[in-house]
């Protein structure tokens, strides 16, 4: 199974990056993808936000944007799937290429600018979605609307019923104006408006927010004190980070050594870790751990999860990592997750949260 997987792995290394993906969208629904190792233990038994989770590594949003390939994923042994970003219209996003591999970093940009079926097409699938799995639903706006606050209700209008969980993800770097939303009276407004769409569902979703990692730290604390306030379900630390924006970051700045590294997009993988893991530790210290929190970003072994975990996350998630090591790194994750748990004396995840937060200091 290894060896096919590394040779697997590394024929879609030669091919264009999206054109990989889709490779794998294809082969995941027709069911050629082999089934990898599973691993299961007690002790990763997690409850996030009241959802009972048999394992606390999640998929992370934009593998299966238009939640065609769920029923492939939830056998793969996540704890949890997030599909989307899905956004009320359907719209192509931004034009090809626009997805590139950082070989010697482990690491993705990308700016593909929620390119979605739309709503509509998601809940039909939704209806059919996979019994027995704890799925979430990214919502995203389209780069046209003139109101994304009402993308955000009408999407959750739309879809919110067949879900677990709704992230409102105000924190994508590739759609204009998008991390705006993240300022004081924006959030407060698109938060509670999601809110009170959800409440209106036959079925509530609990409600999460996910924030990217270059807030100043005030912006941050305020963004975390909303969240709290709100009594939102969940935080999701971090998305990805812009890179190569005017006025932000560059790919050179970063010490990024791959042929991809001015490429304008959000950047993901092992250069996240660190950042995001900041972020994830300085939300948990704000919110004086009253909010459970996912932390997302660079996560490639059992000892980033840990880790994570002990800044202050009570569930993961993951994404680029499974492009460089494929679906068995899940099972890898959580065997090395349960032992280290087990040597440092944790009867359970929930134990270690936030048990070496303050050694991860915010950068400001
Ligand atoms: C993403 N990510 C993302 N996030 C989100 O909230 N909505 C989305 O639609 C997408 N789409 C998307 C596409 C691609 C190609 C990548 C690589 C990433 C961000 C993702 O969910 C996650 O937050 C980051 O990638 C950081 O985690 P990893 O990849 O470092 O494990």
């Amino acid at each position: 199974m290894k060896r096919l997987e590394s040779l697997t792995l590394r024929a879609l290394n030669r091919v264009e990056p999206e054109t990989g993906l889709n490779s794998v969208t294809k082969l995941l629904r027709l069911g050629l993808v082999p089934l990898p190792p599973q691993y299961r233990s007690c002790r990763l038994a997690v409850k996030l936000a009241g959802l009972e989770l048999p394992n606390p590594l999640g998929l992370a949003a934009g593998i299966d944007k238009d939640a065609v390939v769920m029923h492939a994923l939830s056998k793969f042994g996540f704890g949890f799937i997030e599909v989307g970003a899905v956004t009320p219209a359907p719209q192509d996003g931004n034009p090809k290429p626009r997805l590139f591999r950082l070989q010697q970093e482990q690491a993705a940009i990308n700016r593909l600018g929620f390119n979605s079926g739309g709503a509509e097409a998601v809940a039909e699938r939704l209806i059919n979605r996979p019994n027995g799995a704890v799925i979430g639903l990214n919502v995203g706006a389209n780069k046209e609307s003139v109101d994304r606050i009402n993308d955000f209700v009408s999407v959750i209008e739309t879809c919110g019923s067949q879900v677990d969980f709704l992230t409102v993800n105000v924190s994508s770097p590739n759609t204009t104006g998008l991390r705006k939303l993240q300022a004081a009276a924006a959030l407060k407004d698109v938060l509670a408006k999601s809110k009170t769409a959800c409440r209106q569902l036959t079925k509530r979703p609990k409600l999460f927010v996910k924030l990217e990692p270059d807030l100043s730290l005030p912006a941050l604390r305020a963004a975390a004190e909303i969240a709290a306030e709100l009594e939102l379900d969940a935080i999701i630390a971090t998305n990805t980070r812009a890179v190569n924006f005017p006025n932000g970051a560059s790919g050179q700045d970063l010490g990024l050594k791959s042929s991809g590294r001015n490429e304008k997009g959000g950047l993901s993988g092992r250069p996240l870790f660190d950042i995001s893991t900041r972020v994830l530790a300085e939300i948990y210290r704000i919110t004086e751990g009253s909010v459970p929190l996912i932390g997302v970003g660079g996560i490639t072994t059992a000892d980033d999860a840990f880790k994570k975990i002990q800044a202050g996350a009570t569930a993961l998630q993951l994404y680029t990592a499974l492009a460089f090591r494929g679906f068995s790194l899940v099972a890898e994750i959580l065997s090395g997750l349960d032992k280290r748990l087990s040597d440092e004396g944790f009867g359970a995840v929930s134990e270690a949260v936030g048990t070496d937060n303050s050694n991860w200091r915010y950068r400001d």
